[in-house]
């Protein structure tokens, strides 16, 4: 089956081509980074407008990378929720319109269980089951994959995603949106061991995360500090949030058994984290797997591969449903109903 993959569920219009036979055909990003930089944050009015100039072009620049024609698609997979509903609401409408014109199936899919199956598109993937560290703008999350589609959320964040806490912090010291690249890279020169920052909710058990006292933390000691120093907060910051997201993965690996950890969404783009958990891997205890890190952040080959895998179990969608919030672990696999 050839699947067209649509993403649109916040500032990053995707558009993705996936065959079952050969793979990844096509893949397509436009990032609305610039759009909303100086208002230092996604304005969702503004990310639905340009969301609809630039999805009907990055469709036929797919075609063309693939060498297809609309003919050719065989389903078409979108982003339902969770996400911003004017944004997820423009991927929706075109693919509606277009699965109708085509006559051929339509599913609207989780975006975190795609950002969940993003490894798979690599050739280094894990098998079943699997626990999964989902990093992103919006989520902190330890899932255990029992299966495709059988999800448990092992624990989440109480309140900031770590994702959230890089961003605010890089706000508070002036970097550019959205900073959690901006401080990763501000930290590559920094003295990780210079400021203390507390490792939250480790000494407790369980594999809950609690990103707002540190982001608190980093306020006052960057309020009291030149910007000369920002390198060593950036790096010392940094440090703690890994080192958190590290130590729960390992708790959640040692709670379910499973021996294989896979990390994913936007914060799983992080050098530091992608090569402390590789070293970590090395010992010998665990098997670690990470999508490239183009497919950590948003983009629509995610949506277009969990789309074939569920568009040729014979899945679809009857209407347009958006969703703003769609826990992972009410995702389910329609043909088990
Ligand atoms: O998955 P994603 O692209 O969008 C959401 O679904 O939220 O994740 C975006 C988040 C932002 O908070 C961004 O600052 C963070 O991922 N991020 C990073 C890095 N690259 C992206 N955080 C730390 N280090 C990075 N290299
Ligand atoms: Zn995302």
């Amino acid at each position: 089956m050839i699947v067209l993959g649509i993403e649109s569920s916040c500032d990053e219009t995707g558009v993705a081509i996936y065959s079952g036979d050969k793979g990844l055909l096509a893949h397509q990003l436009y990032s609305q980074i610039k759009l909303h930089a100086q208002y230092g944050g996604v304005v969702p009015e503004l990310a639905s407008r340009d969301h609809i100039r630039k999805l009907p072009l990055l469709v036929n620049a797919a075609l063309k990378e693939a060498g297809l024609d609309f003919s050719d698609l065989e389903g078409i997979a979108f982003t339902r929720g969770p996400g911003l509903i004017g944004a997820l609401m423009v991927g929706a409408t075109y693919s509606e319109g277009l699965g109708l014109a085509l006559d051929i199936p339509v599913l609207g899919v989780n975006h975190m269980e795609a950002h969940l199956m993003a490894v798979m598109l690599e050739e280094e993937k894990p098998s079943y089951p699997f626990v999964t560290l989902l990093v992103s703008g919006g989520h902190t999350q330890l899932v255990f994959v029992k299966a495709f589609g059988d999800y448990e959320l092992l624990g989440e964040s109480l309140d900031d995603a770590v994702g959230e806490a890089f961003d605010k912090t890089a706000k508070i010291m002036g970097l550019p949106y959205p900073g959690g690249p901006e401080l990763a890279k501000l930290a590559e020169n920094g003295d990780s061991e210079r400021y203390t920052f507390p490792r939250p909710m480790l000494n407790r058990p369980g594999l809950e995360f609690s990103f707002s006292g540190i982001k608190t933390k980093a306020l006052l000691t960057i309020e009291s500090a030149t910007e000369a120093d920002y390198p060593d907060i950036a790096a010392s910051f940094q440090a703690a949030l890994i080192d958190t997201l590290i130590q729960k993965s390992l708790r959640a690996l040692k709670q379910t058994g499973a021996s294989a950890l896979v990390v994913s969404g936007g914060v799983g783009a992080n050098q530091y984290l992608r090569s402390e958990l590789r070293r970590l891997s090395e010992l010998g205890q665990f098997n670690v797997y990470f999508p490239r890190s183009e497919f950590c952040t948003d983009n629509g080959a995610m949506v277009a591969y969990l789309g074939h895998e569920r568009l040729s179990r014979g899945e679809k969608s009857e209407q347009i449903q958006l969703v703003a919030r769609w826990p992972i672990d009410q995702v389910t696999n329609q043909t088990d109903v």
